[in-house]
């Protein structure tokens, strides 16, 4: 793992504790504020200003309960840092973080219009080799979220993972929290 991939893990987990203590007062994280405030470290981070590769964002302003937004924060990270650093060879192109409702779930996508994944993800040793430690803390990410992940086809025009997350909501609030002053 490089010195930049590592720092952005870093200002990654750092900039999930500033959002989520801001949010902690009304007890929710907001999934488009939270994207949009992890695409942001992302872009100071690893690409810098003058770079022709563009991170946005397309959410709604849907809750994300506090006690899931680490995983969530983490694997949202670890899928952006991977379209940074392997989708564009050539420098230029676009990652969109997006979450949406679908039904009662949250459909949360990392796409981008790079190379295509180049790797059989459906193939279950695909993501053991030791340098994709990445892809394992993704898929462990969705475990304890209680989640799915689809990966788009090897080798197509860009790639493309959807991760459905049923209840990512807040719950509602405990009984001593209600009755405290
Ligand atoms: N968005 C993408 N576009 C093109 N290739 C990708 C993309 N995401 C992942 N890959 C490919 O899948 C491999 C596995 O990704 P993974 O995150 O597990 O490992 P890594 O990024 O190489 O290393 P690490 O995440 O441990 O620093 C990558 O090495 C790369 O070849
Ligand atoms: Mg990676």
């Amino acid at each position: 793992m490089g010195y930049k991939a590592m720092q952005t893990r870093i200002s990654a987990i750092a900039e999930l504790y500033d959002l989520i203590s801001h949010s902690a007062r009304n007890g929710t994280v907001t999934a488009d504020g939270y994207l949009r405030g992890i695409a942001k470290t992302m872009s100071a981070t690893l690409l810098g200003n003058a770079s022709d590769i563009k991170i946005e964002v397309d959410a709604e302003a849907l809750d994300i309960d506090p006690d899931k937004a680490v995983p969530f924060g983490l694997l949202v990270n670890e899928l952006a840092t991977n379209a940074v650093k392997h989708a564009f060879p050539n420098g230029i192109g676009r990652v969109v973080l997006s979450a949406k409702r679908v039904g009662g779930d949250v459909a949360l996508t990392v796409s981008d219009n790079g190379i295509g994944i180049g790797i059989d993800t459906k193939d279950p040793d695909a993501a053991k080799a030791p340098q994709r430690r990445g892809f394992n803390y993704v898929t462990i990410f969705v475990r304890q979220l209680g989640g799915t992940i689809a990966v788009s086809p090897p080798n197509g025009a860009g790639t493309t993972v959807t991760i459905v997350l049923p209840q990512l909501g807040a719950p509602p609030p405990r009984t001593s929290e209600r009755f405290a002053a």
